[in-house]
């Protein structure tokens, strides 16, 4: 087993994924093993819907569709369009939805406390992934697509993220970091 200093190093963002499926049960795994992320007032708001086989495709096409708009409207795209096709190539994408969200109000103290635990939880979940010999992306670029995504999956609830999984079909080197030092103050003797 991989000691957790040796997994957080090697983790990756995953952009090139295998077209293989990942069977139900490692899924299931991931999921155990996110759910054991600590919560606020141990509240564990995160809810999931995921989104596996042949469905993805509608999810694909959904988010194209948005991105479309956002450029008939003259607005940037950013890295949207290449995250879908991250999506489309993943067997499987979990939405991480916020189920405490008040209202959508993200300026409400506890919603800022829940999404904590919602992003700790979702460090949890590609740590957990990569133990298990999968790759992840994490993906903000479905706020492109946030209406429609919630439409579709039947959400009234907070999106905050998306994670894609599948078997890696790349092995990218380290990505770069400000080094703790220079992110870091010290305060005492
Ligand atoms: C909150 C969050 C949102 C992200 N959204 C996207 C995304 O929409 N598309 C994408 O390709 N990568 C996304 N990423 C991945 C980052 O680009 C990546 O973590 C960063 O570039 C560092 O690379 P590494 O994860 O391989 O170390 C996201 C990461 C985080 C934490």
């Amino acid at each position: 087993m991989m000691n957790t200093l040796k997994a957080i190093a090697a983790r990756r963002s995953i952009r090139r994924f295998q077209d293989r499926p990942v069977p139900r049960e490692l899924i299931e795994q991931v999921l155990a093993a996110t759910v054991q992320a600590p919560s606020g007032k141990n509240m564990q708001p995160w809810r999931f819907v995921v989104v596996e086989g042949e469905k993805r495709h509608e999810m694909v096409s959904i988010m194209r569709d948005a991105i479309a708009k956002v450029k008939e409207a003259g607005g940037d795209p950013g890295s949207s369009e290449w995250t879908a096709n991250c999506m489309e190539q993943a067997p499987v994408t979990i939405f991480v939805f916020n189920g405490e969200s008040v209202d959508d109000a993200p300026e409400n103290v506890m919603n800022v406390v829940h999404v904590q635990s919602i992003g700790g939880a979702i460090q949890t979940m590609l740590l957990a992934a990569q133990e298990l010999g999968l790759g992840t992306l994490w993906i903000c670029d479905v706020f492109y697509a946030y209406e429609e995504l919630r439409a579709w999956l039947g959400r009234g609830d907070q999106m905050v993220a998306a994670v894609s999984i599948g078997y890696a079909d790349e092995a990218p080197g380290p990505r770069p970091r400000r080094p703790w030092q220079e992110v870091t103050e010290w305060l005492g003797d």
